[in-house]
């Protein structure tokens, strides 16, 4: 049991009154929070080395004065009607709360003291189109047991730290090969490092390009959790605009930016639009890198997703110059609670990179490089991605032709022939929320398309995921969703 209150025996003042004084102090300051149990007595005691007796008495005079209370058959527990002026600091705020101003946050905090920032909570209900996430009941979940099984059977390291912050060697092996297989990627096994998932790749980037003010180009729209890392670090973002060839190439080369540093783009499959950016562009991307030095982070989420069309080689593949940094996830084809990701960086930055991981939290967790070396190179994951891909091939075309049959003209259709998700545009005259609201009352949760807009967002563009649903609960979903939004 972890019960955070100190006592010391060597102490003048007597046991029972320290533990009294510890606990009603955490009661006044909000870290008890009212409603909350308390350890037994017995189980205190034994916690701090005390008699129950001490435990006991202090319990007794927190009760006279009415700071706990107790609960026949259940225990002890804060008072839940404290009175208001007992309380002389405010109870610690919940997450969503932003923190008060008299608290000292570095610059990096106080970008974070935004109480919109976790901004739409999924709600339970009962047809989720929530994006980004894979058919977990399809996973191989037995398989990936065994595999954890058999390394921490026989493999006593994988309990230690490691020496190598890059990530385990033969699982870097294998994902550069993987890489080099199916996207083009042209990597050596010590370009890439292993990194909690894209969003901590995102934020090693960001604490090694960027410095105060300095400038990031993003898609608009575009990735929410990378314009996120970028702004709690204190860059300055430029959207530039994208169309149904992915970023406007032109518009980034003729904006002035200032301290130009990144360049962030999904060009596989741009989030949210979907779009692929065009050969040409890419073409033109990486001249333009090379002349100005500024490096691309280019996110490629989901690019194993694509239908009925030739995946487009990566553009790390086609740069001559060590102008991008590749970033991978295994949050869409495996899960996202694994948070494994990679980077692929230009060579000479490989140490820096390593350097950062090891600052940042030492290592990913051993056991699971294992596993996930083991599901590489038996060819389980080449195959579980390809099951995925028919499935959510079937999936997405489910969803296509429900849209289209339900909300006939009254809906647009972009970004459909690769990943996970699609994006919609419904012709109504309600605004974002009354259609969301409307969603949820048919129990159906959707996701609006414009948080993802820095600037001025266009109304009534969401995001909807499949992966996750079974035919029948998309086609029941996209009916629910026609009745209550569009009355069809
Ligand atoms: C554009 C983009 N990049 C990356 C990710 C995955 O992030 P992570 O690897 O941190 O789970 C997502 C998740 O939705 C995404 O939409």
């Amino acid at each position: 049991m972890d019960f955070a209150i100190t006592i010391d025996p060597q102490a003048s003042l007597p046991l029972h009154r320290q533990v009294y004084e510890e606990l009603r102090q955490a009661i006044l300051s909000g870290r008890l929070a009212p409603g909350q149990k308390l350890p037994s007595s017995r189980t205190l005691s034994q916690f701090l080395s005390i008699s129950r007796a001490t435990v006991t008495q202090s319990y007794e005079q927190l009760l006279s004065e009415g700071y706990l209370e107790t609960i026949l058959g259940s225990g002890t527990f804060v008072c839940r009607q404290l009175p208001d002026d007992l309380l002389n600091t405010a109870p610690i705020q919940p997450a969503s709360q932003p923190v008060t101003s008299s608290v000292s946050l570095s610059t990096y905090g106080q970008n974070l003291n935004d109480k919109a920032f976790f901004r739409w909570p999924e709600a339970e209900l009962e047809i989720n189109f929530s994006y980004g996430r894979p058919a977990f009941d399809r996973f191989p979940i037995d398989l990936w047991r065994k595999l954890l099984a058999r390394h921490c059977r026989s493999n006593p390291g994988v309990l230690d730290y490691t020496v190598y912050s890059m990530g385990y060697e033969p699982l870097r092996q294998a994902i550069s090969s993987y890489l080099a297989r199916s996207r083009a990627v042209q990597c050596h096994t010590e370009q890439i490092i292993i990194v909690g998932g894209s969003q901590q790749g995102l934020d090693l980037i960001t604490r090694l390009f960027i410095d105060r003010g300095d400038g990031i180009a993003i898609e608009e729209p575009g990735y929410l959790g990378a314009r996120r890392v970028f702004l709690a670090q204190g860059a300055s973002l430029f959207p530039i605009p994208v169309d149904r060839s992915g970023l406007i190439v032109n518009s980034l080369k003729t904006s002035i930016i200032a301290n130009l540093k990144l360049v962030y783009v999904t060009p596989s499959h741009q989030f949210p639009t979907g779009a692929v950016l065009s050969l040409p562009r890419r073409l033109e991307l990486l001249t333009w890198a090379q002349k100005t030095g500024v490096m691309i982070i280019e996110d490629d989420y989901d690019s194993e997703y694509r239908y009925g069309e030739r995946p487009i080689p990566a553009l790390q593949g086609l740069d001559q110059g060590n102008s991008v940094i590749y970033l991978g996830t295994f949050s869409k084809v495996l899960f996202p609670a694994l948070r494994l990701g990679y980077l692929v960086v230009p060579q000479n930055l490989a140490p820096i990179f390593a350097r950062a991981k090891w600052l940042a939290d030492r290592q990913c967790s051993l056991l699971a490089q294992y596993a996930l070396t083991d599901f590489i190179t038996e060819g389980h994951l080449e195959r579980h991605i390809r099951r995925m891909r028919s499935l959510y091939d079937q999936r997405r075309q489910t969803l296509v032709q429900s849209l289209l049959f339900h909300f006939g003209d009254l809906v647009t259709i972009v970004g459909e022939n690769a990943g996970m998700h699609l994006m919609v545009k419904i012709h109504t005259h309600l605004c974002d929320e009354e259609i969301i609201q409307r969603a949820v009352q048919a129990g159906v949760s959707i996701v609006p398309a414009y948080p993802n807009y820095l600037k001025a967002s266009p109304r009534n563009e969401f995001i909807l995921g499949y992966a996750e649903l079974n035919e029948s609960q998309i086609t029941e979903g996209v009916s629910r969703m026609a009745q209550a939004i569009v009355g069809n």
